[in-house]
């Protein structure tokens, strides 16, 4: 049988288990050109909660669809040319043990490559890490760089990958454990916890030479404080704002943002990961070769069975995950 996860209805303020309805049907059979995929395991990302919400950059999801999602596979049937059984591919095929597919849907991955690492850390959260902090946020040795979601899947990296540029780095995350871990463990020079009082006072101390790049990966209160400690020519990366995602009703935009602009002379720039795809090769080799030799720590937050998916995604908005959160499905 092929188990199968799909959206049932819009949330109305924060995601439940109700989002999501389990349903059971036969395994697809692949017709002529097409690829029958087995999931091996599942991304969660906060933006799974983002698509309920209405179009962004897809379709927002219908209720009564597969739950979407990306997903590491291994292809177990194959009626097309360049894909054979044993396969390990990757795409966006959604929260069920097995899916046909036409080949332009689907990613070969070769090497031997972890299906850990295939799921995150090689792959679109290492990419969004890597493009955003490289191509958007452009670091120059010495620039303090704050991150936020510092202890999630993006911020891991981006936090490690600013070290290697010869960056300042600080961090926040919610609550003292994750802050210590990001200093003990991932090398940020500092750390502080948005969910105890005085964030701005706390994030100013951390920073005393000022913010050069603001990595935002939530927006919310810790945007509004980076955006009064910007330095002169700053770069704000906007990379997500899972603040927003799990609420009935996003926060108005704040009404300082156009004027601290101007007179600071920031870039504030927005980018989806795929934009940059072109250069996908050599950003996986560079980052495929930190991870191997031990510079960057890759960190994969695994939940065992299909069945947990929803709970795993409510966990993303509780800050239930230490790095990459990923479902093992086989
Ligand atoms: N632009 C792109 O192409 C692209 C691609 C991938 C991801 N993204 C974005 O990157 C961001 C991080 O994604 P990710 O996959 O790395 O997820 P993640 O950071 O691994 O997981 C989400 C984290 O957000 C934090 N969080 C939850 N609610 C929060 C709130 N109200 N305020 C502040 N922090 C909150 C939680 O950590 P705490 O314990 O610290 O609260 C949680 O661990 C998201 O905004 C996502 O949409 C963008």
């Amino acid at each position: 049988m092929n188990r199968q996860w799909l959206y049932a209805q819009q949330p109305q303020g924060k995601i439940g288990t109700d989002t999501f309805e389990w349903a059971e049907s036969e395994i697809p059979v692949p017709d002529a050109g097409e690829v029958l995929v087995r999931t091996r395991m599942l991304s969660l990302d906060p933006a799974n909660r983002a698509w309920m919400m209405g179009k962004t950059y897809r379709e927002a999801l219908e209720p009564g669809q597969v739950m979407s999602g990306f997903a590491v596979g291994e292809v177990v049937e194959s009626n097309a040319a360049g894909f054979e059984r044993g396969d390990i591919v990757e795409g966006d095929w959604g929260w069920q043990d097995y899916a046909v597919l036409s080949p332009d849907r689907l990613t070969k991955r070769t090497g031997d490559v972890s299906l850990e690492l295939l799921v995150g850390p090689l792959s679109v959260t290492g990419l969004t890490a890597y493009f955003g902090l490289l191509e958007v946020g452009r670091p120059k040795p010495g620039d303090t760089v704050l991150v936020s979601a510092a202890a999630g899947a993006v911020g891991t990296m981006v936090g490690q990958i600013a070290k290697l540029m010869g960056c300042r780095v600080v961090g926040t995350a919610g609550g003292q454990e994750k802050c210590d871990w990001l200093v003990s463990d991932l090398g940020f020079d500092a750390a502080v916890d948005y969910k105890a009082s005085g964030v701005r006072r706390a994030i100013a101390a951390a920073c005393p030479d000022g913010i050069d790049i603001y990595f935002d990966n939530t927006g919310g209160p810790v945007l509004d404080a980076a955006l009064s400690l910007m330095n002169l020519r700053g770069r704000i990366v906007c990379c997500g704002n899972v603040s927003q995602y799990d609420v009935e009703k996003p926060a108005p935009g704040p009404m300082a943002v156009p004027g601290l602009i101007v007179v600071k002379r920031l870039r504030m720039e927005g980018f989806i990961v795929m934009d940059f795809y072109d250069q996908r090769a050599e950003a996986e080799t560079r980052l495929s070769g930190w991870v191997t030799d031990g510079r960057i720590k890759a960190v994969v937050d695994v939940i065992d069975g299909l069945e947990n998916a929803p709970e795993a995604l409510i966990g993303l908005f509780e800050g239930t995950n230490w790095g990459k959160r990923a479902v093992r499905v086989s």
